[in-house]
C-alpha cells in the first residue's frame, strides 16, 4: 500500500492504494481500495457508526418516516450493526424496554438498546425468536437489508440472491 493525493477527490482526503500481489485474486485488492478511499466508510468511523450502510437507511428514514419513536423494529441481516444504531436512536430503544432486535447469521458486537439474534433468518423458528425478542409483540417495521454472500460465480451467486429473496 502507499498513499497519495487523489486529483478530483474534493475533500475525501488521502487516496491509499492497494497492489496487488502476485497470485492474488483482483477482487479482494479493489474491495481493500474500496473500502479505504470511500468517504462514507470514513464519515462512519468519524460519526461513530458501525457501517456506511447507516447512511442509506438516515436517507431512507429523512424522507418515507418510518421509524417513529415507541416504534417496534425487525432489522433482518443486521451485522454489524449500522441499521442497528439508527434504528434504536430513531425510535428511542432503550435496554429497559428494547424495540429494536436484530437478526444475522454472522456475530455482531452488541448494540446498546437492541436485542441481537444470531441466527439464519431462513430457520423456521427465526419468525418465533424474532417475535419473543420483541416481547410477543408484533413488529411495526421490518427493516432487511440482506444479502447472500457473493462468491464471483454468476450462477451460484444468482441462486442464493434467489433463495434469500
Ligand atoms: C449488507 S450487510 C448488512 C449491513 C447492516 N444493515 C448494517 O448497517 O450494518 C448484509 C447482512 O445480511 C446477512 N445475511 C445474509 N443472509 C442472511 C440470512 N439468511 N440470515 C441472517 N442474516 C443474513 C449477512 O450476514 C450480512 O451481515
Amino acid at each position: 500500500m502507499s498513499g497519495s493525493k487523489k486529483r478530483g477527490s474534493g475533500d475525501r482526503g488521502m487516496h491509499v492504494k492497494v497492489k496487488t500481489a502476485a497470485g492474488r485474486r483482483e477482487s479482494s485488492p479493489r474491495w481493500l481500495s474500496r473500502q479505504l478511499n470511500d468517504p462514507y466508510v470514513r464519515r462512519a468511523k468519524a460519526d461513530g457508526y458501525r457501517s456506511r450502510a447507516a447512511y442509506k437507511l438516515i436517507e431512507i428514514d429523512d424522507k418515507h418516516k418510518l421509524l417513529i419513536s415507541g416504534y417496534r423494529v425487525v432489522d433482518l441481516g443486521c451485522a454489524p450493526g449500522g441499521w442497528c444504531q439508527i434504528a434504536v436512536d430513531r425510535v428511542k430503544s432503550t435496554v429497559d424496554s428494547p424495540k429494536v432486535v436484530g437478526i444475522d447469521y454472522l456475530d455482531m458486537d452488541h448494540v446498546r438498546g437492541a436485542v441481537f439474534l444470531k441466527k439464519d433468518f431462513l430457520d423456521d423458528d427465526a419468525p418465533a425468536a424474532l417475535m419473543e425478542a420483541l416481547g410477543g409483540h408484533k413488529p411495526d417495521v421490518v427493516l432487511s437489508d440482506m444479502a447472500a454472500p457473493t462468491t464471483g460465480h454468476k450462477q451460484t451467486d444468482h441462486l442464493r440472491t434467489t433463495h434469500l429473496f
